[in-house]
């Protein structure tokens, strides 16, 4: 199968593109390298270095997009506190970035579209676990634009034919995840701290709870939305683990000393309800964040207390 993953080149994107390699399909990748790495590349995929959110681009996208069965998107200026702080900047890129994905790939007849979506769409509830029939609530400019892209998605199957599917990741974490910079999220950190030798840093008090999502299975569920059959008019999908657990408990799988900072603006709690996606694509999450930590810290030798 010829197959396409924008964002290739990034922590999801490149995971998805190796799994795809392994199971023989033809596999092309668009990436600005904005947050992408060169050294998530794959020899055997095809790489174009290309800006998907330029208008300029669309002819270019659509070139590429000939031929391609499946568009895995997974590009996007990821992480809710940057987006804050450039909301412009993440409008411009995740909007439109997918709009000139959709448009292109509706125009050459791309058969399907799975579009990665956030867990942040929910935003603050007490509401848990999270349904995907659930009211939205996203607090910030990186969630309402993940939120609308589910609904762009949507509009293209009704309006333009193309079969669509939105998967909401519940944070995700797994190898190649970012340790550092703007765009590592805790689990990536507190590895960071460790290896540095640093304390765990907790905004807030450390009760806020998140259902943690393993990279791979992530990619599963992505694998199965380009075959399943009963997918394609632009259906919502929480993919996450289907428990949660507190930023302390975390800090205590990883067992080293923790440091509290001031608390951000972050939903207390999320938790997703995961039956449509064993029901719609027969997907279950496989690994557990302890079971994984175990396996790092044994790998990595990582020698901590
Ligand atoms: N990591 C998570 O916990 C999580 C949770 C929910 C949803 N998501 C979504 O999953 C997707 C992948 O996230 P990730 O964690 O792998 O992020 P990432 O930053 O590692 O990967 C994103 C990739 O997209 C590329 N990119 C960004 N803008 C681009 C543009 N304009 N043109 C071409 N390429 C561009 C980047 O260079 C990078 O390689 C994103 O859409 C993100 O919103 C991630």
């Amino acid at each position: 199968m010829k197959m396409l993953v924008t964002g290739g080149a990034g922590f999801i994107g490149s995971n998805l593109v190796d799994q795809l390699i392994s199971e023989a399909n033809e596999v092309q990748v668009i990436d600005n390298f904005s947050s992408g790495k060169k050294e998530n590349c794959n020899d055997k995929a095809i790489y174009h270095k290309l800006d998907i959110s330029s208008i300029n681009n669309i002819d270019a996208l659509k070139k590429i997009f000939e031929d391609v069965d499946t568009i895995f998107h997974c590009a996007a200026l990821a992480r809710v506190q940057p987006s804050i702080i450039d909301p412009l900047k993440y409008e411009v890129n995740n909007t439109l970035g997918l709009m000139n994905v959709l448009k292109a790939a509706a125009d050459v007849k791309v058969r399907r579209l799975i579009y990665s979506a956030s867990s942040s769409a929910y935003g603050p509830t007490e509401n848990l676990p999270s349904k995907e029939s659930d009211p939205v609530n996203p607090i910030s400019p990186y969630a309402n634009q993940k939120y609308y892209g589910e609904l762009c998605c949507k509009m293209f199957s009704e309006v333009y034919g193309i079969e669509t599917v939105s998967l909401r990741y519940f944070n995700v974490y797994g190898e190649r995840q970012n340790l550092g910079g703007a765009y590592a999220t805790v689990v990536g950190i507190f590895i960071n701290q460790i290896l540095e030798g640093n304390p765990l840093t907790i905004n807030g008090d450390g009760s806020q709870r998140r259902d943690f999502t393993y990279v791979k299975d992530v990619v599963n569920a992505n694998i199965l939305a380009s075959s399943s059959s009963k997918v394609g008019s632009g259906e919502v999908i929480n993919i996450g683990s289907g428990k949660n657990i507190s930023i302390n408990d975390l800090a205590d799988m990883f067992g080293a000393e923790k440091k509290y900072l001031k608390p951000v603006n972050e939903p207390f709690a999320n938790l997703a309800d995961i039956r449509k996606a064993k029901e719609l694509l027969n997907w279950e999450p496989l690994v557990d964040l302890d079971s994984w930590i175990k396996e790092y810290k044994l790998s990595n030798r990582v020698n901590i207390i």
